[in-house]
């Protein structure tokens, strides 16, 4: 405990020194949340690192969440404490991929989750993410869509919206992992208790929950609402400041498997090696850049959900 608290005070030293700016996704262990400047869902974190005057970004999300913000902030230096922190989701589509299915239908427009590549952005006509995905689907004029890499999402999207939707078959692997028997049990075992969850569920659990948001909508949602029992379906990083900003209410993982391992990588001592030694920068080059710029850009003129 104390070598923790000695590490936090270490680094906060060095971000002073190195005009540093930390930011940590709702997803990290907890005690580099409770190091960082900000936490925040993907969208927030990207906004943040454009609108910072720091001239370094130190990222502690995926590789993805970086890329966006060297993507938005060429002029800063953008660390990603651990390169090997990646999203098995924004994986599984590649750039290949993509110029396929455009090929397939030439005039759709493409809407990219955030969770795809800079490649992929590029490609791609806006992005989305969970904060703001039915308000950028709605703001096209186009009558049909296409959108990239997650099909829950896709799915979820399309229920809100009045356009015909196709999508590729991605998923992110831990939300997947959350069954509906899951939630169904959790709710039996705890009356009285709501159920929110992220839009990357399966189909079948979004059917059952009160709530569906990105997770900072979580913390907002978890604020407001009456009960005092909440079944939380996403990551199992949330629960640290859902827990910490609400001691009064409970806060239920409805399931074992809900742990992204790519979240967890990055650890405080990660964070001041990076640091020292102005390691693991995240770089996007210029052609590829200027174009996932732009679709990064018609996103953040779109408002937020949550
Ligand atoms: P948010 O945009 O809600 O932070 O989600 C990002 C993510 O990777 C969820 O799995
Ligand atoms: Fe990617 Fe899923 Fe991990 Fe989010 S939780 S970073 S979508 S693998």
């Amino acid at each position: 405990m104390k070598e923790k608290q000695e590490l936090k005070r270490h680094l906060r030293a060095l971000l002073k020194e190195k005009r540093a700016m930390m930011l940590a996704h709702n997803y990290q262990r907890d005690e580099v949340q409770d190091t960082a400047d900000l936490t925040g869902d993907s969208l927030g974190l990207s906004q943040a690192a454009a609108e910072s005057d720091a001239e370094v970004i130190v990222f502690c999300g995926v590789h993805f969440m970086a890329e966006s913000a060297a993507i938005l902030s060429p002029g800063k230096t953008v660390i990603l404490p651990r390169m090997d922190a990646g999203c098995p989701m924004a994986d599984m589509i590649t750039e290949d991929d993509l110029i396929e299915e455009k090929r397939k239908r030439p005039s759709v427009p493409v809407v990219a989750y955030v969770n795809t590549t800079a490649n992929v952005k590029a490609l791609s006509d806006i992005c989305c993410t969970s904060a703001n995905a039915v308000k950028v689907v709605s703001s096209l004029e186009a009558e049909r869509v296409y959108m990239v890499p997650d099909r829950n999402l896709a799915h979820y999207i399309s229920r809100g919206v009045n356009k015909k939707m196709e999508w590729w078959d991605g998923f992110c692997p831990t939300h997947e992992n959350l069954t509906a028997e899951e939630v169904v049990k959790a709710k039996a075992d705890n009356p009285g208790s709501i159920f929110v969850c992220h839009p990357e569920c399966r189909p079948e659990v979004v059917d059952l929950a009160d709530h569906v948001c990105s997770t900072s909508g979580m913390y907002r949602y978890a604020r407001e609402v009456d009960s005092t029992t909440i079944i939380v379906g996403t990551e199992m990083g949330i629960l640290w400041r859902l827990r910490k900003e609400n001691p009064s209410k409970r806060f239920i993982l409805p399931s074992k498997s809900l742990i992204c391992p790519n979240m967890k990588l990055i650890t405080l001592e990660d964070v001041i090696e990076s640091l020292e030694e102005m390691k693991n920068v995240v770089t996007v080059t210029d052609d590829v850049r200027v174009k996932a710029k732009a679709a990064l850009d018609k996103m953040l003129a779109v408002p937020r959900e949550w």
